[in-house]
């Protein structure tokens, strides 16, 4: 058959091409392991890694959550033991999270702010047993007060967003002063990163950075870390701060109202079911960005694993995989161990 004898055939049409090259093989690029290596767009590595560690009172603690197998409250001699350990295996950073006893909350939530409360002691600690991990702390009230609630409260019963401003900008400077590098403010109240950034500014920590939990949704994913944190709310949801997971567009806005008070990287949070909003903002903002691959994401693959329904590891690598082609830069996981020990 020729080019010019097909009856269809109109001038300016593509020209038909014999039959035995009319199949289009993307399968070729398949074929070998090398030209797969080659043409892979996505590649996870260590520097993507951040290890969430939760911090608790007492000494040589180290007790495992029962939703999330593998992940321990740690007491801060451990603490500095597990972070040295995330430094040996290359993970360039932790997130801490702060577990006071339960004796110490109360209903502003001020061991929050204490010099010598739980997370400023662990910075310390981790400072000194692996001075080159990059210290993050998370920055909220669910953790510290009486009612588990990200804030202060109204008569009503309402977290109060402009109250629970300035004891943020408290607990962020007390923070800073014990080491920590990076600052996540993760209560969604509005106005959190201006005030965080000039209470910082006013204090010299000019180069202290803020990791924006800018779209965190008001998600049923986070069900095990509150066993973890102790800080589930005590009465009511969090669906007055936190987004509604129907939202997108919403989404871009509080990104850019983050980005405008001088926010430095911006999280989504959770990750899996969120891919979408991950990949608006990476096209919209030339922003680093995180996604957080929260505790029921974790805990569904750690189960799943177990019952020997799923690879777990090799579930575990495409789902972090696929967060990194969804847009993200980083990518908060309580894998990043077993992630980097895979990756070395
Ligand atoms: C604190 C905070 C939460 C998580 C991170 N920071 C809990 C929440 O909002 O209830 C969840 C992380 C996870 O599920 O792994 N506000």
């Amino acid at each position: 058959m020729s080019y010019t004898q097909g009856d269809h055939f109109h001038p300016g049409d593509v020209p038909p091409l014999p039959p035995e090259y009319l199949v289009k093989r993307p399968r070729r690029l398949r074929s070998h392991l090398g030209l797969r290596r080659l043409v892979r767009e996505t590649v996870l590595t260590r520097d993507d890694l951040i290890l969430p560690l939760f911090a608790c009172e007492g000494t040589r603690v180290r007790s495992e959550v029962a939703s999330m197998p593998g992940v321990y409250r740690e007491s801060v001699d451990r603490i500095a033991e597990s972070a040295r350990a995330a430094e040996q295996l290359g993970i360039p950073a932790v997130i801490l999270f702060g577990v006071p006893d339960r004796s110490q909350k109360d209903a502003e939530g001020r061991i929050a702010w204490a010099p010598d409360g739980v997370v400023p002691r662990a910075l310390e600690a981790i400072e000194r047993a692996a001075p080159s991990m990059l210290r993050i702390v998370d920055l909220c009230f669910c953790e510290y007060t009486n009612h588990g609630h990200c804030g202060v409260l109204t008569e009503h019963g309402e977290v109060d967003n402009d109250l629970t401003l300035p004891n943020l900008e408290l607990q962020a400077t007390s923070l800073a002063d014990a080491g920590a590098q990076v600052i996540a403010p993760s209560g969604m109240m509005d106005g959190t990163v201006a005030s965080v950034r000039n209470a910082l500014d006013e204090l010299g920590h000019t180069q202290v950075s803020i990791l924006s939990y800018a779209v965190k949704y008001a998600s049923g994913f986070y069900g095990p870390f509150r066993d973890a944190a102790d800080s589930a709310p005590a009465f009511g949801d969090r669906s007055t701060y936190q987004m509604d997971p129907a939202n997108a567009e919403e989404a871009l806005r509080e990104a850019r109202l983050d980005i405008e008070q001088g926010a430095d990287m911006l999280m989504v949070k959770p990750g899996l079911p969120y891919h979408d909003i991950l990949r608006r903002l990476r096209e919209e903002f030339d922003m680093p960005l995180a996604a957080y691959q929260v505790s029921g994401e974790y805990a569904m693959i750690k189960a799943a694993g177990a019952n020997g329904w799923i690879d777990e590891p090799r579930v575990m690598m495409e789902s972090l995989t696929c967060m990194k082609r969804a847009g993200a830069d980083m990518i908060l996981t309580y894998y990043a161990r077993e992630a980097a020990r895979l990756l070395r």
